[in-house]
């Protein structure tokens, strides 16, 4: 028997209708619109605004339109897959949330946290379900609502993130097309430069953890930028050699958008020019696991069967990896 390619057979994505400006950031804490463009390439990102809304509402948006693309019913779906740093709740899980929203009852469904990498982590777990032959339809979602864990009186982070989901529908692909390697990595002695202190089990929500803003992100914006700038290019890189690829040989690399910085330098390193670089970080900034899927959601029709690309990230953990895919349709 023949081996079972894992493919990405559609796209979706969501963001929020509101818009927070690097103008609007000025009036929150001692930064400017010229700083965040030059330092981070950020313009705008977008926030999840109304009461009682949680990551589930775009997930939600997300599985809807993968549905419909695909043109499938909810009750297909085998697992649907949710990789994120800010579910509704510890437990139950977004994806057991979600799934119900839209009626996936024969899903099995689970979180998954890898921060920044999360979606690739997920991706890589879903394509191995699909290879194993047990499963047809595995929906993969990035989503993460980082409005709720920004401390919008540090200037160091508030100006990087933003609310967003985006994610994929994976099956057998039907051509020799689709998802070929991956490369995945952590390191969890890089976890102090980027976590949240508080609300797991070492530091249980108290009036004590609240008063030390222990419940928001922290990040030691310079350590991080100097991982993120080695690793996620070294894993590109690496992927590419195993496979014989040079950067002529690439359509497009998609990365993960924390920083425009890292970003040119990954594809610089590839020896690829920008504009097979996908980037939208000027209009939502850093939506954590959400980032690639939205990439591919909004390159979609540019995108080409067969076209090589490469998805690459870093994040909190720290946590890094690329795949490499060739696109099934
Ligand atoms: N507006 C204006 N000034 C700011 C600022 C802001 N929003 N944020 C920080 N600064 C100041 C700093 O306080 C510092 O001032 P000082 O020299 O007087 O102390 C100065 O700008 C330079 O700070 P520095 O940290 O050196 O800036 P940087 O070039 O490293 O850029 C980040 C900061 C956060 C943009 C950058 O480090 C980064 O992108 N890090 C990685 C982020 C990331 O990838 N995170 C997610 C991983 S998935």
């Amino acid at each position: 028997m023949q081996d079972i390619i894992p493919a990405i057979s559609a796209v979706a994505g969501y963001v929020p209708d509101y818009i927070m400006t690097n103008h609007e950031l000025e009036k929150m804490v001692d930064t400017n619109d010229e700083w965040i463009r030059t330092r981070t390439g950020i313009k705008e990102r977008r926030v999840l605004k109304g009461e009682g809304k949680g990551t589930s509402v775009m997930a939600t948006e997300v599985l809807k339109q993968l549905l419909e693309k695909r043109n499938i019913e909810a009750k297909d779906i085998d697992a649907v897959i949710i990789a994120t740093v800010t579910p509704d709740y510890l437990f139950p899980t977004t994806a057991n949330i979600v799934a119900n929203n839209v009626g996936a009852v024969n899903a099995f469904s689970y979180d998954l946290t890898a921060a920044c990498s999360g979606f690739l982590f997920a991706l890589e777990t879903g394509a191995n379900f699909i290879k194993s032959g047990k499963y047809k339809y595995i929906a993969v979602i990035g989503a993460d609502k980082m409005s709720s864990i920004v401390n919008y009186k540090d200037r160091n982070t508030c100006i990087l993130f933003g609310d967003g989901a985006g994610g994929v529908l994976l099956e057998a692909s039907e051509n020799e097309y689709g998802i070929k390697d991956s490369i995945l990595r952590s390191d969890g002695s890089g976890g102090d430069y980027l976590y949240m202190k508080g609300g797991g089990s070492v530091n249980p929500p108290s009036h004590e953890t609240v008063d030390n803003d222990m419940h928001y992100l922290f990040q030691d914006g310079k350590t991080v930028f100097k991982f993120a700038v080695t690793k996620m290019a070294d894993v590109s890189v690496e992927i590419m050699n195993r496979n014989n690829l040079t950067g002529d040989d690439i359509a497009y690399l998609v990365p993960h958008q924390a920083n425009k910085r890292i970003i040119d330098a990954t594809a610089n390193r590839m020896g690829i020019g920008d504009e097979k670089v996908t980037m939208n970080i000027d209009k939502y900034g850093n939506t954590t696991a959400a980032t690639i899927p939205l990439c591919l959601w909004e390159w979609e029709n540019k995108f080409k069967k067969g076209d090589n690309i490469i998805l690459a990230a870093f994040g909190g953990g720290f946590t890094w990896g690329a795949v490499y895919l060739q696109w099934a349709y």
